[in-house]
């Protein structure tokens, strides 16, 4: 097992199912599972185009059910992006991510639906990941903008440690940074967890450089 501390960040290499053991309950669990949509698998289903050839299959299926349940056991909090593709308990309480303009009538889908496990009103953020130029060096196929992160994280009313254990490219991670919240990301691909190391090392610095830039003078 490698693990990482990098700033408030803890990043573990290995399977969730054999690190979460070792760890302690935290605020929040905000994650993205493998849907099962085949993000990497030849065209992928529902029309997607391959964008990631080079990564095994790991989106071939959705997350294994029993997985997610124990996943979701560590967080006071829970938000699962994709909600809509397991089995969870009802819940009044929805994140939309209207993905705009940019999006409408294409080939992919026009939002992304985050259960929340406690109560509240559905809420949706419209944010235009093209407008917004995320997918300009896109490292992960299914790699979720920082901005939508940081929503969801604040939706959380102040969750100080998340943990992400299907963490991927680290953009809980990146967004748990900006927001000065400590973060535990686990993720088994070794591709992914470096990339995750370098973007969350990246927000690490660029916070610091901002810490020492003149402030406005009245
Ligand atoms: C949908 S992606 C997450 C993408 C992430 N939200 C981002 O912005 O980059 C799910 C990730 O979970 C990882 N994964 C799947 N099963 C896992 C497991 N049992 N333990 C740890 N990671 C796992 C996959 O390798 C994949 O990178």
């Amino acid at each position: 097992m490698r693990i990482e501390t990098i700033g408030p960040a803890t990043l573990y290499l290995g399977d969730c199912r054999d690190i979460l053991p070792t760890l302690h309950k935290v605020d929040a669990v905000i994650t993205a599972p493998p849907y099962g949509i085949g993000a990497c698998a030849g065209t992928g289903k529902y029309g997607r185009l391959r964008v990631d050839g080079a990564s095994p299959a790991w989106d071939a299926s959705p997350v294994d059910h029993d997985l997610l349940a124990i996943c979701l056991t560590y967080g006071e909090l829970q938000i699962v992006f994709g909600g809509n593709y397991f089995s969870l308990p009802p819940s009044r309480n929805f994140l939309v991510w209207n993905k705009g303009a940019g999006f409408k009538g294409r080939d992919f889908a026009e939002c992304e639906i985050a259960w929340c496990s406690w109560d509240g009103n559905a809420r949706v953020l419209t944010y235009d990941p093209l407008a917004g130029r995320d997918y300009v060096g896109k490292e992960h196929p299914t790699q979720k903008p920082v901005p939508v992160m940081r929503w969801c994280i604040e939706q959380t009313k102040g969750a100080q440690t998340i943990l992400d254990p299907f963490m991927g490219s680290g953009t809980t991670g990146v967004a748990c940074v900006e927001l000065d919240r400590q973060f535990i990301g686990i993720e088994r691909e070794p591709k992914y967890f470096d990339i995750a190391c370098k973007r969350i090392a990246l927000a690490v610095a660029e916070s610091k450089q901002r810490l020492f830039e003149p402030g406005e003078v009245a």
